[in-house]
């Protein structure tokens, strides 16, 4: 999603909008430096379990309706994905309390963030703005991109595209601004 190289692995990384993903928990196992930022953070595991049992028949059903708008090369079908979705947020389950009290995972609200100016490296945003461009506004994408840009030396944003897998409508305007 992000094209990161082995160079970029070295690199201070800031996860925003992290959820319940492996992406921290396994870059911590191979001792490279990731925090991640979320409001659901705030919760304890017991209860971020529990949402994600609610949601996840309701997610996959919905993937399931949309099959064809998804590439199902490396992941073939959507059994597939959804045993590999539950592992990876096993895994992020397993490490969630030991990495809050190491500082890895960190309640905040975007757009702010309570982080210093430039922290770190590279801040990498999945999942959450330009995919949700009719729930989240262009005021609301670019204060979260300002601050994303004080607070780390570069931006990754994926994926462009909308929910309705067509590009974000504020796209433009916020390259634009940018
Ligand atoms: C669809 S999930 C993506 C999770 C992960 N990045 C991934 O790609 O698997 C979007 C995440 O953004 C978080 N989120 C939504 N609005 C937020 C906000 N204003 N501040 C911080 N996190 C937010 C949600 O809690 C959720 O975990």
């Amino acid at each position: 999603m992000f094209k990161l190289k082995a160079e970029d692995m070295g690199r201070s990384i800031l996860g925003c909008g992290d959820g319940p993903a492996s992406f921290n928990c396994e870059m911590n196992i191979q001792e490279k430096s990731v925090v991640s930022v979320d409001s659901i953070y705030d919760l304890d595991r017991e209860t971020i379990r529990k949402r994600i049992n609610e949601t996840y028949v309701e997610v996959l059903g919905q993937t399931k309706a949309n099959k064809d708008e998804f590439v199902w090369k490396n992941i073939t079908s959507v059994e597939e994905l959804g045993k590999i979705r539950m592992n990876s947020m096993n895994m992020f389950l397993d490490d969630f309390e030991e990495g809050k009290k190491q500082g890895r995972y960190v309640a905040a609200g975007l757009p702010e963030l309570p982080l210093a100016d430039k922290s770190f490296e590279m801040a990498l945003v999945s999942h959450l703005l330009f995919l949700n461009s009719e729930q989240l506004s262009f005021d609301f994408n670019i204060q979260v991109i300002d601050e994303l840009l004080r607070v780390a030396g570069e931006v990754r944003i994926f994926p462009l595209i909308d929910l309705n897998s067509r590009e974000s409508i504020h796209l433009d305007e916020v390259i634009g601004h940018l």
